[in-house]
């Protein structure tokens, strides 16, 4: 196929992306100054055209820190990152690979609905492009978690290879694009506990890896570790879990004005307190266990092991939330924490959190070692005693929330835009800014 040229080098479109993404943010702050919800002097604030950059600026020096995160989110207009070009083309699968899934409702909702949430925000968002010859990326809609066992509740899995590779191989097969490029500038989604190797239990995720038909592409995965590990060798993208955007703004609605955290430690969850041993492992290394055994009696641990549907509303209430690991290091709690504006105490040694480049990790959550769980109250006392407001002030900006939350509808700075701009440092894998590339690196022969 013949390239379209352009004047400017994908190196220039990438710094605009980050100045107009840093632009409208800035618009975002000044706008969630005001108060009030969506008024039409509000609509007419988004405009950039109408909002002086001194205005901005003054705006993210007067961000107020309010007690709990922004109760407000607007919906904004994308108009401005539309303007940097970088266009994704969304295959229309049959409804075998996601839509059909939907008739349960629970697929939209749980903690691996971002599959579904990212296609739709997509979908609905002005990056997508309906014409797959200027698409930068292409994004393969394949809903893999909503296999929901009867018998108790979690996703089977054991469908999802099969079901990506015969979309694989519809797409491949039907349209030119994924042959042209081998993939690499595809995009799937694996919202599951070691993201594309599609299984519950590290060791056989592990022993499976990540399919070779999806070696080449991107992944958008829940999973991450900072250490070499065979389920995130292949280009990825750490999102959160899914968490209700709504679910915690009905939670924020109903927080006491005076914001008052009256619990100190919060954790509610599975504990196993004999844990068993599956193939040589314990459940959550046994850190739960640790956890229940040493500070159960303790007056100020507020340790729970039965679900309750309020639980967000305790997190609302609660100064530090821990967030031990599972089978997976990774956890909704982390989500909730920051979008609730606990402070989340990350117990799952060398995890790879989501948007570090967005969310400031290390100045609004601590990091506990597995190891030293059993010094857990010593640790948090010093932090209380210590640094704890700097923290809080840190974490209830509530740009830090709305980084972690996806909307169905794409908002500037929320999660699924967050996933536009991690790709946005990746348009040297699309085919088609290649070719600009090519073209690029020729003309520079002659500077
Ligand atoms: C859902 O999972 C079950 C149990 O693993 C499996 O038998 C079934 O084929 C799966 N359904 C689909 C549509 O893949
Ligand atoms: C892409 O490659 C596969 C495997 O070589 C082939 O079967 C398929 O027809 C090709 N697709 C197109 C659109 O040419
Ligand atoms: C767990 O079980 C395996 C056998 O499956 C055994 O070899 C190992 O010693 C056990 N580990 C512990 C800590 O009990
Ligand atoms: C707060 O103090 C703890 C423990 O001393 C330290 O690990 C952490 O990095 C500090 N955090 C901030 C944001 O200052």
């Amino acid at each position: 196929m013949k390239q379209k040229t352009s004047s400017s080098s994908s190196f220039y479109k990438r710094k605009c992306f980050r100045w107009l993404l840093w632009f409208s943010l800035s618009l975002y702050f000044f706008t969630s100054y005001y108060p009030t919800s969506k008024t039409t002097t509000n609509t007419n604030l988004l405009s950039p055209s109408k909002t002086k950059p001194s205005s901005s600026s003054r705006a993210l020096i007067e961000t107020p820190h309010n007690k709990t995160p922004s109760k407000n989110p607007q919906i904004l207009s994308t108009q401005p990152l539309v303007s940097t070009n970088m266009k994704l083309y969304v295959y229309d699968l049959p409804s075998k690979y996601n839509r059909d899934w939907l008739s349960n409702e629970r697929c939209n909702t749980h903690l691996f609905a971002a599959e579904v949430a990212i296609h739709e925000a997509l979908s609905g968002s002005g990056f997508r492009s309906l014409d797959p010859w200027e698409a930068d990326f292409f994004f393969v809609p394949v809903y893999v978690s909503c296999n929901f066992s009867t018998v108790n509740g979690f996703p089977a899995i054991g469908h999802a290879r099969p079901l990506m590779a015969s979309a694989v191989q519809r797409i491949a097969s039907d349209m030119p694009f994924w042959n042209r490029s081998g993939g690499s500038d595809h995009v799937f989604v694996a919202t599951h506990d070691f993201g594309a190797c599609f299984h519950t239990m590290e060791h056989v995720a592990i022993a499976d890896g990540v399919p070779e038909f999806l070696k080449k592409s991107i992944i958008l995965q829940t999973f991450g570790v900072r250490s070499q590990h065979p389920c995130q060798d292949v280009e990825n993208v750490v999102i959160p879990p899914y968490v209700s955007p709504e679910s915690v703004r009905s939670t924020l609605e109903h927080v006491p004005e005076d914001g008052r955290r009256d619990i100190w430690v919060f954790f509610r969850g599975k504990m196993e307190v004999h844990p068993k041993n599956v193939s040589g492992r314990f459940y959550s290394n046994q850190v739960r266990t640790e956890i229940w055994n040493r500070f159960n009696q303790h007056r100020k641990f507020y340790l729970k092991r039965k679900r309750f549907a309020g639980y967000q509303s305790e997190i609302a209430r609660s100064v530090f939330c821990l967030c031990p690991l599972g089978w997976a290091p990774w956890s909704p709690r982390l989500v909730e924490s920051v979008a609730l504006g606990c402070v989340p105490v990350i117990i799952a040694d060398g995890i790879r959190l989501p948007f570090p480049s967005s969310v400031p990790w290390p100045g609004i959550s601590l990091t506990v070692a597995e190891n030293d769980v059993r010094n857990l109250d010593r640790i948090l006392e010093h932090v209380a005693a210590t640094n704890l407001s700097i923290i809080q002030r840190n974490l209830w900006d509530p740009a830090n929330g709305r980084s972690l939350l996806f909307n169905r509808q794409i908002q500037v700075g929320d999660a699924t835009w967050q996933v536009l701009d991690a790709l946005s440092g990746k348009l040297h894998r699309s085919f088609r800014r290649s070719g600009e590339d090519r073209v690029q690196q020729g003309a520079d022969k002659w500077l």
